[in-house]
């Protein structure tokens, strides 16, 4: 049986490279055979950086609403909300005992986010590997689909699961594998083809958000950075062309076609040719998502009762695991 755990932050609008990259897996998980799934929208981690209270608990809904709206169906997975499970805080504190500063001085995405001022950064956010870590395995999910960027979140997982076992001498919880796949894993800046989308770029311009009309999705996509060159007939003639290449990805992973099969259709054509193309596919296959959004979003209390029931059923699974790892850690139960 294969237990898969991944969520978000509801730090802000979800965008297309949040959608091909990690939702559109995500969905198709839910249909495999024996497997569970588990999605929650991580709003402990949110708050290690700035955020504002009053957008929060909004923030937190409009993520569970894009999950369902790109397809989660939260009588096929279980889809929550991370600080309902207080269990995830509890087995991070255990957890953290276990966590050698070392290594957590080593994570890139610590080093990034502190910046400069290592000094001021708080313990939260030197500490959120080790949420992360406990997010997974208060579950034992087996499996993890992440970006390439929590790849060293996940060996850090890994090796607190390993620690926990050896140290208590039981095997107690799975290594978690991280899952990195799906047609477009890195769906790149629509500005600057080296960076990754992303909600945290200065410029909307660079991403598509799941919220965008289908006029803003043309003009991004009209705007978007290419080369004066045409679409060359095989793949090997897009090296060094990452804005092209980005593209090419793009209609690849929204039409569910082969990077090969779009350069077979518009070999030789000009990008004022192909982007219109592009905006066609874009548009056809966000509108769906985007109107079912806005639906949710008008219907909160809809959303918030999958979020009470989704809470519930992993409730369940966290608190038995949870006595269980104080029960072999000498507790008093
Ligand atoms: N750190 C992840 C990210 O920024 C989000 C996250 C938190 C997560 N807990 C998780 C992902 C558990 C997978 C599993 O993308």
């Amino acid at each position: 049986m294969k237990r898969i755990l991944s969520g978000m932050q509801p730090t802000s609008q979800l965008h297309l490279g949040n959608y091909l990259g990690a939702l559109k897996n995500w969905v198709a998980f839910q249909e495999q055979a024996d497997t569970q799934c588990l999605y929650c929208v991580v709003d402990l981690h949110a708050i290690t950086v700035d955020y504002s209270p009053k957008q929060l608990a909004n923030s937190t809904r409009e993520i569970a609403a894009a999950y369902i709206a790109a397809g989660i169906d939260p009588k096929k997975s279980t889809l929550f909300v991370q600080s309902h499970v207080p269990e995830h805080s509890q087995l991070m504190w255990l957890l953290a005992t276990m966590a050698q500063m070392g290594k957590l001085e080593r994570m890139t995405q610590f080093k990034d986010k502190a910046g400069k001022n290592k000094e001021r950064a708080g313990l939260g956010l030197f500490a959120y590997p080790v949420l992360m870590a406990a997010d997974i395995l208060i579950y034992k999910a087996t499996h993890v689909p992440v970006g390439e960027d929590q790849k060293q979140h996940l060996e850090l997982t890994r090796d607190l699961a390993s620690t926990f076992n050896t140290r208590y001498d039981v095997d107690f919880f799975p290594q978690p594998d991280p899952v990195i796949t799906g047609p477009a894993p890195r769906v790149m800046s629509l500005r600057d083809g080296s960076r990754k989308m992303s909600k945290s770029d200065d410029s909307d311009m660079t991403r598509i958000n799941l919220t965008d009309t289908p006029d803003l999705i043309a003009k991004k996509i009209k705007k978007a950075k290419t080369d004066s060159d045409p679409l060359p007939d095989n793949l090997k003639g897009l090296e060094g062309r990452a804005e092209a290449m980005n593209l090419v990805t793009l209609y690849a992973a929204l039409s569910d076609i082969k990077k090969e099969d779009v350069i077979k259709k518009f070999a030789g054509q000009q990008f004022g040719k192909f982007k219109p193309a592009l905006i066609d596919v874009a548009v056809e296959h966000l509108t769906p998502i985007t109107e079912r959004m806005n639906e949710l979003m008008d219907n909160p209390d809809q959303i918030d009762r999958f979020l009470v029931e989704g809470a519930n059923n992993a409730r369940t699974i966290a608190n038995e695991n949870l006595r269980q790892v104080q029960k072999i850690m000498g507790f008093f139960i």
